[in-house]
């Protein structure tokens, strides 16, 4: 039974991009192995600078994951601020991460092109992710590609902590599913809720309509065959299995297939697959003291493993003294 371990950050609307990249994966994953999830919202502070945002969407996130199909009795699943040892963990393993490698981060060098001031919590942002994962002994970490670079310095790190200090942590491996690598948005570029192309999996109706209706096609007429490799089949795909895909690809390389109508049944496709876990959210949302009270009991079940590998830690540098 491997330790499956992820996070996600609280700083937005959670979209077709964050589900079928991470948190499908993860939610299959519970079933079979030994799951550790947490939202981190230490990572949304590095950019969300409003304590009622930062705390609202923290427990929203929370509910979302939870009504998609995260179970906290299967799994731990905490808030990642209530395990504040991980913060003393990114102190230790700062010591051994070099500037330099900091620098290269592309994942950061993007928000600096794109006009952000950096803080130097935006610039330890690897380091915090690399506690995450190191702190919990993380075995296989599912993730979008974008996060590949972050998990090879999170690999980097604990290598080069353990030659130091002796062996206290586990390497990691990242889990990126090849077929998942990149879900486009309604622009046709990568999802991501920085660029404003988002189809959001929990809005109300009309707004997910107006997203999906939003996708990029070309101008390709009615009668003549389509690209199979638009976005809008791409998104399509991923609800469907491989018959589904076929019979898919073979309506759109022939003749009168029009895109208003593959967007039309794309809508009622998301709504159909995501009916249930609505439903269950708006229950959720009306019993919130239960959900504090299950992430507070996912924050204790990762505090004593927390516990274990900090310790390690601390003696290994020799934090720890006298005896
Ligand atoms: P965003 O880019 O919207 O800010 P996050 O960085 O919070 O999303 O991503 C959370 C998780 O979802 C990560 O594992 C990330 O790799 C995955 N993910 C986000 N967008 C996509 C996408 N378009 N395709 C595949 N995976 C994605
Ligand atoms: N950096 C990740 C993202 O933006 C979130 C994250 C933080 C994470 N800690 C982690 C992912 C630990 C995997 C493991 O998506």
């Amino acid at each position: 039974m491997k330790r499956v371990l992820s996070g996600i950050q609280p700083s937005g609307q959670l979209h077709l991009g964050n589900y079928f990249g991470m948190m499908q994966r993860m939610i299959r994953y519970q079933e079979e192995n030994d799951l550790f999830c947490c939202i981190v919202n230490y990572h949304a502070l590095t950019t969300v600078h409003d304590a009622n945002v930062l705390s609202e969407n923290t427990l929203q996130a929370a509910i979302d994951f939870i009504a998609l199909g995260m179970d906290p009795e299967k799994s731990t699943f905490w808030i990642q601020g209530d395990v504040p040892e991980v913060t003393e963990l990114t102190w230790l393993i700062s010591n051994v991460t070099g500037v330099g490698l900091m620098e290269r981060g592309t994942s950061y060098k993007d928000k600096l092109a794109r006009g952000l001031t950096p803080n130097m919590g935006l610039f330890n942002y690897p380091i915090l992710m690399a506690s995450d994962i190191l702190l919990f002994g993380g075995e296989l970490v599912p993730v979008g590609k974008d996060q590949k670079q972050h998990l090879e310095m999170t690999r980097d790190i604990a290598q080069k902590f353990n030659q130091t200090f002796g062996d206290v942590f586990i390497i990691p491996e990242p889990d990126i599913a090849e077929k998942l690598q990149m879900v486009p948005g309604t622009d046709g570029q990568k999802m991501s809720k920085s660029y404003d192309n988002i189809i959001p999996i929990f809005d109300d109706e009309k707004e997910i309509k107006k997203k999906i209706m939003s996708i990029v096609t070309d101008s390709t007429p009615v009668d003549e065959p389509k690209d199979f490799s638009a976005p809008i089949f791409q998104l399509y795909s991923l609800f469907l299995d491989e018959m589904g895909i076929e019979d898919l690809k073979s309506k759109a390389e022939k003749p009168g297939l029009g895109f208003g109508d593959v967007k039309s049944s794309l809508y009622e496709t998301v709504m159909d697959h995501f009916a249930d876990a609505r439903s269950k959210r708006d229950a959720l949302m009306n019993h919130k003291d239960d959900v504090i009270g299950m992430l507070k009991s996912g924050a204790a079940k990762a505090s004593s493993v927390a516990a274990e590998y900090l310790e390690k830690a601390r003696k290994a540098t020799g934090i720890s003294y006298g005896g």
